[in-house]
């Protein structure tokens, strides 16, 4: 049996806007996601801000009902049988809310052992697993108010935990996580899956997604752009090379004149603290460094890699031709 099962999933949302003359504004946050997740398996989805990555979760997890679509969880229909599938869930989401600061790592557990009807007799055994699990064995009697983000996000998946679910959604478990304790942060994901628990995962770092997930989806605007392995993603971009360029202060001009340079097929810039990176994908064979710094003429230049695509470069491209407007194929 699959763990999730996910069928034309539509949700819009809707809400008054205006004091003085108000009026319903609707959001369709997403339209028709079709994709299963089979057990033990770690399930990806990427996707940009508002790309309804949050609200395709809220559905599978009961918080939110869907429009239109049907999922189900271990064959439970979350729309009709809501109970069935919490027992069998967790979820985490990314950001501090939702523990006690003032309580200890240990009193959190307890309570939410309680709270979600953890049977007395097993708790204690259960607890000790989890902050095993998570690494915070030996601090789990401080209080949560001196933890870091990362133990924070340890504590919270442990919390997720407690009830033995069967699927662990976890958005954005990363978010505002220093570089080492996200590395542990995904260790502890990995174990998870060893130990047959189905993930369902959401994050803005590639890297991670590359590391962790068996399978991605590539989500925006509402809709599935691309699906498959972290490997059959990059396949898509296997025909292109990519520069990295560091530059300070590269104005819009300088990237329209890259874009415009033949052979070019994608410009991205992101930011790393007074310098930018400029990743350029350009179709493999063409000799694009000459024209793309010629270019930048005029911007001061620091270090310039060639390299292989990577995940994030294949997302960047699924992302930007869903950006596109759609071609209409007319068949006579
Ligand atoms: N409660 C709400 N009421 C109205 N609109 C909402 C609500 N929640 C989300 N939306 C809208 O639905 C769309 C999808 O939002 P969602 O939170 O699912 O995106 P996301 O992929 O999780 O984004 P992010 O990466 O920023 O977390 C967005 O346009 C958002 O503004
Ligand atoms: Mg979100």
């Amino acid at each position: 049996m699959l763990a999730i099962e996910a069928d034309a999933l539509r949700r819009t949302y809707t809400s008054r806007t205006g004091w003085f003359r108000p009026h319903r504004t609707e959001t369709e946050a997403v339209r028709g996601v079709t994709f299963e997740v089979a057990p033990g398996e770690l399930f990806g989805l990427l996707g940009p801000n508002g790309a309804g990555k949050t609200t395709t979760i809220k559905m599978l997890n009961t918080l939110l009902l869907p429009t239109s679509g049907t999922a189900r969880v271990f064959g439970h229909d979350v729309a009709r049988d809501p109970v069935a599938v919490r027992r069998r869930i967790g979820y985490v989401f990314g950001g501090d809310r939702g523990l006690y600061d003032r309580l200890s790592a240990l009193d959190n557990l307890r309570y939410f052992a309680e709270l979600y009807g953890v049977e007395a007799r097993g708790q204690k055994r259960r607890i000790a697993e989890l902050l095993d699990l998570v690494g915070l064995t030996g601090r789990e009697r401080e209080r949560v108010e001196g933890y870091s983000r990362g133990m924070r996000q340890r504590l919270h998946i442990a919390r997720g935990l407690l009830h033995h679910p069967d699927v662990l959604f976890l958005d954005e478990p990363s978010i505002g996580v220093d570089p080492v304790a996200a590395r542990d942060l995904r260790r502890t994901v990995a174990d998870l899956t060893a130990a047959r628990t189905t993930v369902l995962l959401t994050t803005h770092y590639m890297a991670e997604a590359d590391e962790l997930c068996d399978r991605v989806a590539v989500i925006a605007g509402g809709r599935i752009r691309a699906l498959g392995t972290p490997d059959s993603l990059k396949a898509r971009v296997g025909d292109r090379d990519v520069l990295d360029i560091e530059v300070y202060g590269a104005g819009e001009d300088a990237l329209e004149r890259i874009r415009r340079i033949p052979g070019v097929r994608g410009v991205s810039v992101a930011e790393r603290g007074t310098a930018q990176t400029l990743t350029v994908q350009t179709d493999r064979g063409t000799e694009p460094l000459a024209p793309v710094l010629a270019a930048l003429d005029g911007v001061r230049i620091g270090r310039v890699a060639a390299r292989e695509p990577s995940l994030e470069d294949a997302y960047i491209a699924i992302v930007e031709d869903a950006a596109l407007p759609q071609r209409v194929e007319v068949t006579e």
